[in-house]
């Protein structure tokens, strides 16, 4: 029952990554992000959607850094977002003014709004962005905005298609939307759909169906929706309208069908934990959490308990020695050196947090301590900037959304 040794040092690529922070970094928690590794990601995702004939739209979100965003852009070789927040919206309709934004929630029609009376800049929304709407009734509301605004807006249709956080779930709801559209085409142009399926991917209980029925599933409401479109609306039906579907655990199942025209993809590219799934085996680890030693200070030792502490370092040879991290608390999990633990007896901090480990971690005040987060949307939001490594080295520096 006792524990084993879980702790060994550094890998090599920890090695010169911890030796580069300390003669280069800010000595604070910082997000790094391996270029290497983003670009055998990307290369991944490219050459997927090459076989699928589909285009590559990012999820903006996801990857929450204009310049993290503008060198995927490029080696990706795609114009095309995907945007969930309205001041995020802004900043890459400046910063990106030749993309084609789609909006991947239904924004409240105020928040919209907001959207037009801060735009600046030669990015044309009537050209370049669909608004994604739910319900008939937030239709009439982006309606009346667009009546408002003397302009003509692009509706792209949230479709249902087994993921129920809403959108559309029968045809009836789309005939509704679909004659609102058509009855007022000065001010509403129909865009396509889109068609959101990260369970197909995300592994659910066996008993629930396997990838592929429920991919099966998705795609016999998607064409059911189309067929629709086609049959009773044709004159709003065209080539080139946007079906957007797929996200970064589905987006490989999309090879099979020709009905989309373009996946879209955020999180892949980075892998964080809660990535690490079947479908996104060939993907590596690229965003890595980097923060120093503060302290070291031996066998674990708790408040009150003082010297009656060594029980605990005596049975478990993984609280023999004892870091405090600059910060911590953060939505990750310890990569390297292996074996390091937090200490919920203990108590979690963000301002320095106690880390437990074996000995054989070989760690000394100021050498890193390296996690990855489990999510990318909010935690990279959490460093400033996301500084770029290469070969070991730091080679960008990014600012992040929240300070552009
Ligand atoms: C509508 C929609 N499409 C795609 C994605 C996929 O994003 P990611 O690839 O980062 O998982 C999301 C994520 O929330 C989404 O809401």
């Amino acid at each position: 029952m006792r524990p084993g040794d879980r702790g060994s040092p550094y890998t090599a690529y920890f090695s010169a990554l911890n030796r580069e922070l300390k003669a280069h970094g800010p000595m604070r928690p910082v997000m790094l992000i391996d270029l290497d590794l983003l670009d055998h990601n990307i290369d991944l995702v490219t050459q997927s959607v090459g076989r699928a004939g589909k285009h590559l739209r990012l999820v903006e979100k996801s990857l929450p850094s204009p310049g993290l965003l503008a060198y995927i852009t490029k080696r990706a070789n795609t114009q095309r977002l995907m945007s969930f927040h309205q001041p995020f919206l802004n900043h890459d309709a400046l910063t990106f003014p030749e993309s084609d934004i789609l909006i991947g929630k239904p924004l409240p029609a105020r928040s919209a709004e907001v959207f037009y009376q801060t735009h600046r800049g030669s990015f044309d929304p009537s050209r370049q962005l669909q608004w994604l709407i739910d319900t008939p009734q937030r239709l009439t509301e982006y309606l009346a905005l667009a009546e408002g605004l003397g302009a003509r807006i692009r509706v792209n249709i949230e479709l249902d298609v087994g993921l129920h956080r809403g959108g559309i779930a029968d045809d009836a709801m789309l005939g509704k939307m679909l004659s609102l559209i058509s009855e007022h085409p000065q001010h509403l142009e129909f865009s396509g759909f889109m068609g959101y399926d990260p369970f197909v991917g995300m592994g659910v209980p066996g008993v629930l169906g396997s990838p592929q029925d429920l991919f099966d599933k998705v795609m016999v409401i998607y064409n059911a929706r189309v067929n629709y479109v086609r049959q009773r609306f044709p004159a709003l039906w065209r080539d080139g309208l946007t079906l957007n579907t797929a996200g970064s655990p589905s987006y490989g199942m999309h090879e099979q069908e020709r009905l989309s025209s373009e996946v879209s993809v955020g999180t892949a590219f980075l892998k964080p934990t809660h990535y690490d799934l079947p479908s996104l085996v060939e993907h590596v680890p690229a965003a890595f959490i980097a923060t120093p030693v503060l302290k070291s200070t031996g066998a674990v030792e708790y408040p009150a308990l003082d010297d009656r502490s060594r029980l605990f370092s005596w049975w478990n040879p993984n609280q023999r020695a004892t870091f405090f991290i600059y910060g911590g608390n953060w939505m990750a999990e310890f990569e390297s050196p292996k074996g390091l633990e937090s200490n919920e007896l203990y108590g979690r901090s963000s301002n320095q947090e106690m880390v437990n480990g074996s000995p054989a971690v070989c760690l000394n005040v100021e050498d890193q301590v390296f996690l990855r987060p489990t999510q990318t949307e909010f935690v990279l939001l959490q460093f400033g900037d996301l500084l770029g490594v290469r070969g070991g080295k730091i080679v960008e520096t990014w600012p992040v959304y929240d300070n552009v």
